[in-house]
């Protein structure tokens, strides 16, 4: 049977659940400093909930104060609902957003493994995002990091 779920904007009671995720490949240190930031800057957070009102995806991301860009920083399904169809409604809901918001570029940061899933919805690599020290860095700690963007 399909999977049912519904996308809704992200809310502060929202945390009590996302906090008890499991959100690997992020580092915990990494997830607890986005939920945090979310907190404060909730736009363009969303999350997926099922028939149950149970959270089963959440996307999150931070927008650029001069309204050109987005960044994605963490987009995540649960394992038991991955494959149906959750994390594509979240971007596709999210481009829509960031259209009609007056936001010209998505970016965001992946696995080498999981690009093909960004691919099909038009993201390509793209390192200009980053100042060259950064990508060092990025190079040096996450060699299989890649940052992909779109164009809206
Ligand atoms: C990547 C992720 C968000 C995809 O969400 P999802 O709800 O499972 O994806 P969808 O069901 O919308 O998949 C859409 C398509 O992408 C493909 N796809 C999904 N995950 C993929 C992955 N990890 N690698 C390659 N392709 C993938 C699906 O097979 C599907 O293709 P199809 O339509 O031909 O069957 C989810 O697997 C996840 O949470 N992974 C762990 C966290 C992560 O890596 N997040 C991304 C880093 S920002």
């Amino acid at each position: 049977m399909a999977l049912q779920f519904r996308l809704r904007p992200l809310e502060p009671r929202d945390l009590d659940h996302l906090w008890t995720m499991n959100w690997d490949p992020l580092p915990r240190q990494i997830s607890t400093f986005y939920l945090l930031c979310a907190i404060g800057h909730p736009r363009f957070c969303s999350v997926a909930v099922d028939g149950n009102g149970r959270i089963v995806a959440v996307l999150l991301t931070t927008v650029d104060e001069a309204g050109q860009w987005l960044y994605v920083n963490h987009l995540i399904v649960d394992e038991s609902c991955r494959g149906g169809g959750v994390g594509t409604a979240l971007m596709n809901n999210l481009e829509s957003q960031c259209r009609a918001a007056g936001l010209r570029r998505i970016w965001l940061l992946t696995g080498v493994d999981v690009e093909p899933f960004y691919a099909v919805m038009g993201y390509r690599r793209d390192d200009s995002f980053m100042p060259p020290a950064a990508r060092e860095l990025m190079a040096a700690r996450r060699p299989d990091a890649l940052i992909l963007s779109k164009v809206l």
